[in-house]
Parts: structure tokens; sequence; C-alpha cells
């Protein structure tokens, strides 16, 4: 009887049935069911498999700690995306997760309730964001910390940059008794991401733009809540249909035209383990 590839298919995935780390081999067994399909579905050649295999030695040469052209690549797949859907999923009415993007820096210092994040000269508007950390019945939280960063208006954050003053654009805010937050910034504008490496080469040959649009991140933590990493949006920006990285939400677009933004972020409890059963 003829070896198809059914049972080429078959014997892969018996070979990884007794797994040491259970995990380990259910996510191998999926990764090899999703893989063969894919090659069978597209007729992959063999030049094609050599090349994809060019390709993705070139996206791993070119990641170490400064730069991580992996990460870029499941960004403009949606992966990155996808992950955060699934795993920061929240209640219905919390805030919405994106992406954390490779540009966020641990360890931002803590500024008062108001200030500016602009220490560098910068010729954009400021803009004043402000509002209220709650759950989802409304009530505020306290302690809550709101970890800030964007890009300047040359379009590069503080650690592409190197005539940037470290911490640019970046602060923590820690919300008080109220759930309040406010700080100032300058308004956001459109950047590309990196795009001089394989991942850029492949947007381009797919037709797809490496500008994302106006963007400001903010990732809010509060103990015995879940954390969310999101973004508020440029209404008013370009390429909100066509972001490289799949990450614009309608509840993060906001009218940034003004001097001010008001806009309330909205987190759960961290369900206690063993509260399942009760
Ligand atoms: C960012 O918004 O900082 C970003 C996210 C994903 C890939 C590149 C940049
Ligand atoms: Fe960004």
């Amino acid at each position: 009887m003829t070896f198809t590839t059914a049972n080429h298919l078959d014997d892969a995935l018996r070979a990884y049935h007794h797994p040491v780390d259970e995990r380990a081999g259910e996510i191998a067994r999926a990764a090899i069911r999703h893989l063969y399909a894919f090659v069978e579905d597209v007729g992959l050649t063999r030049d094609e498999w050599f090349r994809g295999i060019q390709f993705l030695t070139a996206v791993g040469q070119l990641s170490d700690e400064r730069r991580q052209e992996l990460v870029l690549l499941s960004d403009v797949l949606g992966v990155s995306t996808l992950v955060e859907m699934i795993d920061q999923r929240g209640a219905p009415g919390t805030t919405e997760p994106t992406v954390l993007g490779p540009f966020h820096v641990e360890g931002a210092p803590r500024r008062e309730m108001g200030d500016s994040i602009v220490i560098d000269d910068d010729p954009g508007p400021r803009i004043r964001f402000r509002g209220v950390v709650r759950d989802v019945a409304g009530a505020p939280v306290e302690g809550a910390e709101l970890d800030v960063w964007q890009a300047a208006s040359n379009g590069l954050y503080d650690v592409q940059d190197p005539d940037a003053t470290p911490m640019n654009l970046r602060g923590r805010f820690v919300t008080g008794a109220d759930g309040r937050y406010e700080l100032v910034t300058v308004r956001p504008v459109p950047y590309p991401i990196p795009g001089d490496g394989p991942v850029g080469a492949m947007l381009r040959a797919c037709g797809r733009t490496d500008v994302r649009p106006a963007h400001t991140h903010v990732r809010v933590s509060a103990k015995g809540y879940r954390q969310v990493t999101t973004l508020l949006i440029d209404a008013g920006s370009a390429h909100l249909d066509t972001d490289p990285v799949f990450a614009v939400r309608e509840s993060l677009v906001v009218d940034m035209s003004g001097d001010t933004v008001d806009h309330d972020f909205v987190i759960e409890p961290v369900t206690p383990p063993g509260n399942l059963d009760d």
C-alpha cells in the first residue's frame, strides 16, 4: 500500500503522543496538524519551503535583547493581538487589550497626577488625557498604576532616537481614592514600525503599509485586578483601517483634535483561585 500524506501525519502525531510535558505535547501535535494542512493547502514547493527557511533565519538573526524581529513578525501576522485577546480577555465592558509592542520600557519614572511626560522640546500640540480607572460596576479603583508611553512628534520613541532624553514621553501615574488620572503629553503622530528588516520586506511584498495610526500606549495595573495593556488612538489619524499590527479597536479611538481627552479605563478583579466551585 502506498504511503500517503495522511499516513505521514498519523505517524508524526503518534510520535508526539507520549510527552514528558503534556502541554508541550498538545501544542506540538496541534502545530503539526496545522502546519501539514498549510503545506498541503498552498501546495508548498521545495523552493518556497527553502525561501521560508531563509526568511525565518534572517528574522532570527536580527533578534536580540534590543531588536525583536520575531515579535515584529508575530505582530504583523496579527498573532500577538490574537494572544492578547485570548489571554487578557476581560468581562464585557472592560477596556479592550491590544499589543504591548517592542517599545515598552520597565521602570518609567513615577510622576505626579497632572504632570507632563514631555521632557524634550517637541513641536506637537499638548493634549491632556484624563478620566477614571474604575471597575465594571463603576466604582473607582484606588492605587491603579497607569504606565504611559508614546513616540515623539518625529515618530520615534526615546529608545530609537539617540538625541532623545531617556524616558522622554514615558511615565507612571498612580490613582488616589477617587480613581482619577490626568496627564499631559503631545498629540501622537502616525509612525512606521521598523521596516528595514525581513518583516518590512514581507509587508511590502504583501502590499501592506508599515505605518501605525497615531496612538499613546497605556498599561493599567492594580493589585487584585487583571492588568490591561491598551492604547488610546487618535480618531483623526491616517491609517486607522490599515494598522500593520491589527490593534485598532473602536472603543479605543478618541477625539484628540482638542486640548483634552476624557477616557475611563475599566478593569476587573482577578478571580481568586478556588472561587470557581463556590
Ligand atoms: C508600537 O505601537 O509601539 C508597536 C507595536 C507593534 C509593533 C511595532 C510597534
Ligand atoms: Fe506604539
